[in-house]
């Protein structure tokens, strides 16, 4: 950093870094009275948003109620979800859906005309609202059209918040947020972003595993920065593998929704015999927890690559109907579901852990808040219950929204940040370091942290992701950034993060398998990671 020079800076009222569900929501909200800079780093659509295929979860069904919706939270959670969060999503699923519908939002009708509600694992009714099997394209695309339309929201595609900016603040005498240094990918540039709000809506982290049903994107950015910046994170062992991605060589990240479950499709193994019921009493539509691990022991058991799902009893109309987009894409890679069952594996899916937040998203740093997938908020516990994180997204947005709106007449502005200083860099000769690390670390997560974990594999992932830290932070001190550095950067210090968490969780709980500690402890506890520059203990001295 170069200490002589103020840098120029974009200003705003409120600094949102993503643009999926959560970002959206949140500067929607926010821009009948605020400016609001939105910053993607990639086009607007490029999130996990956009694939969002089975629906979001809302009680909406007059049988259906509050109380049922979080039982089911509850009991997919395995002990950890925090009741109030949960009742708080909960309670405010209706209206969120209900904006939504405002927005623009077309979901399915039934013929009489009512949404069509559709059923996952771990849900007790039919709640899942959903636009066919493209839920997150219907939601994401007219979220979009409408932030392009409002004149207070100014977009940055192509650019990647680095880092957090903080300083101290002489009127609470604690530090705050007060901005972001962002490599604009465009000019090659990075730039300084301030606001007197900043918002990490920046997704989750599924890319530290080398099979993922995730878009690229997903390489935790914002949990690294608010770690970094001295925020607590809570619960990062908790990696959700969906059940059913499609397996086919050629096909990257095929998510099969599980609401082909929810419609009667069955798993099978490659001789075609049923096996869930040998697992769970739920079958096929058992939390998402108890499915991946039944697949994933089957598939040892019996070497193979892959098991089958089923859905060919079903009438083909309306398969295709209501599965439109898997059945299209099953077809370009030459299986028809209609006819035939889908080969299928887990694959890593969703981010449970993130930047500890409370209910209106404010995290341990002043003026910095965070939202969506890139969360903990309590909601999820130990296994998130499908739909539940668009929901999440949507609620969370609204309320942090909210927040800032009712406290930001009473933040100063930042002062001016200090410029980046890439005076001692050089270009690097030597990317392929970049690429191998890139594979070396999210093979090792995939093959030691993965769905059944052991202390010995535990160890090992950790000195291996130790070793990779290094090398990162040399090349970062010495060579000029690029987006696969900053991600790789990240996704080491979310590797760590998780990897830390798993070591300390001494039980198997949710989504946290033990072959060592396969028991439950009586006391369930989150597991808190606290950083050594943790920013809610930490008050600035005033120069004498
Ligand atoms: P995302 O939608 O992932 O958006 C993150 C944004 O942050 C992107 O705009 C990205 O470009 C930006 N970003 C990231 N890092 C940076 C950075 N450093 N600088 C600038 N910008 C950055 N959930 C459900 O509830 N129902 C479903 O049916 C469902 N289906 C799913 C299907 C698939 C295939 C996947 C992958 C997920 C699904 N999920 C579903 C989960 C859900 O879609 C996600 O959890 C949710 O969309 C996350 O929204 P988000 O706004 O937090 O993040
Ligand atoms: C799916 O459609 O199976 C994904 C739902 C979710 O992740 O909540």
């Amino acid at each position: 950093m170069n200490e002589q020079e103020n840098a120029p800076s974009q200003d705003y009222d409120v600094l949102v870094i993503g643009s999926g569900a959560a970002g959206l929501t949140l500067a929607l909200h926010l821009a009948k009275r605020h400016r609001v800079a939105l910053l993607s780093k990639q086009r607007l659509q490029d999130g996990s948003t956009w694939f969002a295929q089975g629906g979001i979860a809302a009680v909406l069904d007059e049988l259906d109620s509050v109380d049922a919706h979080v039982a089911d939270t509850l009991d997919a959670g395995a002990g950890l979800c925090h009741p109030d969060a949960v009742r708080f999503t909960v309670e405010n699923s209706r209206n969120a859906i209900q904006w939504l519908i405002d927005e623009g939002v077309d979901f399915t009708r039934e013929d009489s005309g009512e949404y069509h509600l559709t059923k996952e694992g771990g849900h007790s009714h039919r709640r899942i609202i959903h636009s066919a099997d493209a839920t997150g394209r219907a939601v994401h695309s007219t979220l979009i059209e409408q932030v392009r339309n409002t004149p207070n929201i100014d977009c940055f595609e192509h650019h990647i918040a680095l880092d957090l900016i903080r300083q101290p603040d002489a009127n609470t005498g604690r530090f705050r947020c007060a901005g972001c240094y962002v490599y604009n990918k465009t000019n090659e540039q990075v730039e300084v972003f301030q606001g007197r709000a900043v918002v990490l809506a920046t997704g989750g982290a599924s890319k530290a595993y080398l099979y993922t049903s995730n878009p690229d994107g997903a390489s935790g950015d914002g949990i690294a920065m608010a770690w970094r910046a001295g925020c607590r994170v809570a619960n990062m062992e908790f990696n959700q593998f969906h059940p059913t991605c499609l397996y086919h060589p050629k096909a990257k990240s095929m998510l099969i929704t599980e609401a082909l479950r929810g419609e009667g499709a069955q798993l099978k193994l490659p001789s075609g015999q049923r096996f869930m019921h040998r697992f769970d009493k739920r079958e096929e539509l058992a939390p998402r927890d108890i499915v991946a691990r039944a697949i994933d022991h089957e598939m040892k058991r019996l070497g193979a690559d892959c098991l089958y799902l089923d859905i060919s009893h079903k009438d083909a109309q309306f398969v295709r109907e209501h599965f439109p987009t898997v059945y299209k894409k099953c077809l370009e890679y030459g299986f028809d579901i209609t006819k035939e069952p889908i080969p299928v594996v887990p694959a890593a899916h969703y981010t449970c852990g993130g930047v500890m937040v409370d209910e209106h998203g404010r995290t341990d740093l002043d003026q910095l808040y965070a939202i969506g997938e890139t969360t903990f908020t309590g909601l999820h516990g130990a296994n998130r219950l499908a739909s539940n994180s668009l929901l999440e997204c949507l609620v969370y947005g609204r309320s942090a929204a909210l927040h800032i709106e009712q406290t930001i007449g009473k933040v100063t502005p930042p002062r001016p940040a200090l410029a980046w200083d890439a005076s001692r860099v050089t270009d690097s000769d030597e990317d392929v370091v970049i690429s191998h690390n890139w594979d070396e670390l999210r093979r090792f997560m995939w093959d030691f942290v993965g769905i059944v974990r052991t202390r010995k594999r535990l160890l090992r992932a950790q000195h291996r992701v130790k070793l990779l830290q290094q090398e990162i932070r040399e090349f970062y001190a010495n060579y000029r950034i690029t987006s696969d550095l900053i991600e790789l950067r990240n996704l080491a210090v979310v590797s760590e993060l998780i990897i830390r968490s798993a070591l300390d969780r001494r039980e198997s709980r949710g989504l946290h398998y033990s072959l060592d500690y396969q028991g439950l402890r009586e006391l369930a506890m989150d597991t808190i990671l606290v950083p050594e520059n943790f920013a809610g203990q930490q008050q600035f001295i005033e120069p004498t």
